[in-house]
């Protein structure tokens, strides 16, 4: 193996060996393909190593130790799979090996980036002037959503918040749900409003907010809503709280990391109704969209609003005239994540996205049912695409969980719900098959029912 082409051929083989022994396959490593990691570990070596070696050990201690979240088996924390016309799309993108920040660096990526925007609008139903930024995942693109906020609200008050920062600047409030995610507060504690200081508002059962205890709005608030709740996959009553908001002049930004998909089919399109009333929207598509990491878009309903939060100038950086990339995001040397974006699109077509997050919802239902019939609890009411599990009591449903994790049919994680120690099952992957479920299931019931009897016999 002694050419360039020789080398890539070799990765190619590998990768696609690995993708072919997902069926079947453990999703988590096993201890000792985690051990096998050490094997990457040593002191930087004085002189070069052959590249062939360097692959080669990547591949032989690297791919075990690989989480199986490419197969359609894995269902921890809200992970999508890739599509393979996207892995591909990402190779070739690998191969070209562009900087997408301006459109002189890659007319390419930017053009493809200008297509890919314009059909993720038209899919998630979004109004098709907005501006759309290709950031790393849903945590950069709500970033960008609440900067853009940020920056219109203390615009309209005189204050350039780019220029002078938030020392002495009219106050902004900032409104979240109780059940809000981390990721929005991550966002808002970077801009300098501070996680603790938003105002929370008390939700319903499912995590939704309750638009009647929302505090006063004006044209001061940024409202934060949620479409998906990380747990139980509630959305938030878009359009009473959006045209509340737009009454008083508040900003609304929604965190969609994956139930903005619900908007590209028409089965679960009506959950999502008024969400083009918001103001920015923030997005995944490593997850629901499964493209390779990392992935996302934000949304601005005013594509200057965007760019102002975003912008910079520097002698170097060609008048923007038309659209630059590098303007609508934090970044300004970057991949070009448009191009999965675009592939998986163009492959999927808009029946073949909503047939994906349908597919998925049918899964998580399937899920849902045949627990119930096994007698488990299930706490939410399965609207998208996570189901909540409860085995009975949170002793009980932690080791079911951790021998699940062991058993290795598949892969669900825990998390808390209304003080509870549950599982979550969040079915993302487009490798999904009702096989996969049905298999899933009959595993999750049959290691519920052997950790029961162990306990009813006091092991
Ligand atoms: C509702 C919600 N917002 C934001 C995020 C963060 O997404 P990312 O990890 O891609 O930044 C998640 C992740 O699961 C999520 O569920």
């Amino acid at each position: 193996m002694k050419t360039a082409k020789e080398l890539l051929e070799f990765a190619a083989r590998q990768g696609i060996h690995h993708l072919e022994s997902q069926p079947g396959r453990h999703p988590f490593p096993g201890p000792s393909a985690i051990e096998q990691l050490d094997r990457l570990s040593f002191p930087l070596p004085d002189t070069p190593t052959a590249p062939e070696e360097v692959i080669r050990l990547l591949d032989e201690a690297g791919s075990p130790a690989a989480v199986g979240n490419t197969g359609g088996r894995y269902f921890g924390f809200v992970i999508g799979g890739s599509l393979p016309v996207t892995v591909a799309a990402n190779w070739l993108a690998g191969a070209w090996d562009q900087n997408a920040g301006l459109k002189v660096t890659s007319p390419l990526a930017a053009k493809i980036e200008e297509v890919a925007a314009a059909w993720l609008l038209e899919v998630l139903r979004l109004p098709g002037e907005a501006g759309v930024g290709f950031v790393t995942g849903a945590t950069m693109a709500n970033f960008c959503g609440l900067a853009a906020a940020r920056h219109t609200l203390l615009k309209r008050k005189g204050w350039n918040v780019e220029a002078r920062g938030l020392y002495g600047a009219p106050e902004v409030k900032v409104v979240v749900g109780a059940e809000a995610h981390v990721s929005p507060l991550k966002a808002l504690s970077m801009l300098g409003f501070g996680s603790e200081r938003v105002m929370r508002v008390p939700i319903n059962s499912e995590g939704e907010i309750l638009p009647d205890q929302l505090p006063p709005l004006d044209d001061m608030t940024i409202v934060c809503l949620q479409a998906g709740n990380v747990n139980s996959g509630a959305i938030d009553p878009l359009e009473e709280i959006c045209r509340m908001a737009r009454a008083r002049g508040a900003w609304v930004h929604i965190d969609g990391a994956f139930g903005l998909w619900g908007a590209a089919s028409p089965q679960l399109a009506e959950q999502l109704t008024g969400h083009g009333l918001a103001d920015s929207w923030a997005t995944d598509l490593h997850k629901w969209l499964n493209v390779p990491y990392d992935s996302g878009i934000v949304i601005c309903r005013d594509p200057q609003g965007l760019r102002a939060a975003m912008s910079i100038n520097a002698a170097y950086i060609p008048p923007q005239e038309e659209r630059e990339p590098y303007a609508f995001t934090p970044e300004m040397s970057r991949r070009a994540r448009g191009i999965e974006a675009w592939a998986a699109l163009y492959a999927l077509g808009k029946s073949g996205v909503a047939e994906l997050v349908e597919n998925s919802c049918r899964h998580a239902r399937h899920f849902a049912r045949k627990l119930k019939r096994a007698g488990f609890e299930v706490l939410n009411e399965v609207n998208i695409n996570q189901v909540l599990v409860s085995f009975g009591s949170d002793e009980l449903t932690r080791r079911v969980i951790r021998e699940l994790q062991k058993e290795g049919t598949c892969w669900c994680g825990s998390t808390t719900w209304h003080g509870r120690h549950v599982m979550r099952i969040s079915v993302s992957s487009w490798a999904t098959t009702t096989e996969d479920v049905e298999a899933c299931a009959e595993a999750m019931i049959r290691v519920a029912k052997q950790e029961k009897s162990f306990k009813l016999v006091g092991c």
